[in-house]
C-alpha cells in the first residue's frame, strides 16, 4: 500500500497491473488487522458514515466495505475490472467500472462517499475532489481511510524501521496534498470536520501472512534485492509471531468552506 517515492514510469499503468495481478490484496491484509479492542480498519472506517441514505463506495476494490453498508442504497465504483469481479462475487451491487475523475453519478445525490485506501493514490487529486463535492448532497460527507506514519507503538516502530530500511520511505502520489489537506479540499468546496489516526496490528503468524503484507505494498521500481530484503525481514518476524503496526488515518469531510 505504499510507493517508493511514487516515481513510477507510468503510475496509472502500474496501478492497473498491480490490481490485475493482486486483486483483493488490500482486503486480505486489512481485514486481518485489529486494534486493541478487536475492531478492524473497515469497521473503523464506516463509523462516521451514518446508517441511512445513498452511499458511494469510491475505489471500492474487492468490496470490503459492502458488508457494512447493505442496509442502504449502495454504488461501488472502481477502475479495476479484476477488483470489481471480486466485489461482484461477494454480492456487492450495483458496481460500475469508472474513473474517479468522471463519476457516473448525478449531482447532489449521495449522502456519503466512503473511500478506503485510495485517496492517497488516485491522480489527479483536484478533479477527483471536485467530483466528490459535486455528487455529495448538502450536509453529506466523505469518509476517507488512508495510510498514516504513526502511531506505531514501541515494538511496532522496530518492525516498521526494518521494513523501511529495505524498501525506503513509503510514499504515495498525494502525500503532499494530504499532509495539509485543508487547501486541497477547500479548493473543491470541501471542509474537514475530523482527522484522526489509529493504530491497528497485523499479526505475522506465518510466511503467507508475511508475504501478503509485502505484496499489498505499492513499490514501483523497487530493485529485486530490496524486495527480497523486505521479504526476508517480514518472514523473520513471522517466525516469532510479531505484529506489524498498521497506522491509519480517517478523514471526515463535508461540503462547505473552512471557517477563516
Ligand atoms: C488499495 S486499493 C483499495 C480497495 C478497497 N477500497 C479496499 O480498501 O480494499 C485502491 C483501489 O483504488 C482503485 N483506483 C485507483 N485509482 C482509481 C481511479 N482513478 N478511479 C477509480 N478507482 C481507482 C484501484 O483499482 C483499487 O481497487
Amino acid at each position: 500500500m505504499a510507493t517508493e517515492g511514487a516515481r513510477s514510469e507510468d503510475w496509472a499503468g502500474y496501478l492497473e497491473r498491480f490490481h490485475q495481478q493482486r486483486a483483493g490484496i488490500t482486503e486480505t491484509v486489512l481485514s486481518r488487522c485489529v486494534d486493541r479492542h478487536g475492531l478492524d480498519p473497515y469497521q473503523w472506517a464506516v463509523q462516521p458514515a451514518g446508517r441511512a441514505g445513498p452511499v458511494l463506495d469510491l475505489a471500492c476494490g474487492s468490496g470490503p466495505l459492502w458488508p457494512h453498508l447493505t442496509a442502504r442504497p449502495y454504488l461501488g465504483i472502481d477502475r479495476s475490472a479484476s477488483e470489481l469481479s471480486l466485489a461482484a462475487a461477494r454480492g456487492a451491487r450495483p458496481l460500475v467500472g469508472a474513473d474517479a475523475t468522471a463519476l457516473p453519478v448525478a449531482d447532489s445525490t449521495v449522502t456519503v462517499v466512503v473511500c478506503a485506501m485510495a485517496l492517497m493514490i488516485m491522480k489527479p487529486l483536484a478533479p477527483i475532489l471536485t467530483e466528490i463535492a459535486r455528487v455529495l448532497r448538502s450536509g453529506g460527507r466523505l469518509v476517507a481511510l488512508v495510510p498514516a506514519n504513526r502511531p506505531l507503538g514501541a515494538p511496532g516502530a522496530l518492525v516498521a524501521a526494518g521494513l523501511v530500511a529495505a524498501t525506503g520511505p513509503l510514499r504515495y502520489p498525494n502525500d503532499a496534498a494530504l499532509a495539509d489537506p485543508t487547501e486541497a479540499f477547500g479548493r473543491a468546496g470541501l471542509r474537514i470536520i475530523a482527522d484522526d489516526t489509529h493504530r491497528f496490528g497485523y499479526r505475522l503468524t506465518g510466511t503467507a501472512r508475511a508475504d501478503a503484507l509485502l505484496d499489498s505494498l505499492y513499490l514501483p521500481g523497487l530493485p529485486r534485492r530490496r524486495v527480497q530484503a523486505a521479504r526476508a525481514w517480514l518472514r523473520a518476524l513471522a517466525t516469532v509471531g510479531a505484529t506489524a503496526p498498521v497506522p491509519l488515518r480517517r478523514l471526515v469531510v463535508t461540503p462547505g468552506h473552512q471557517p477563516a
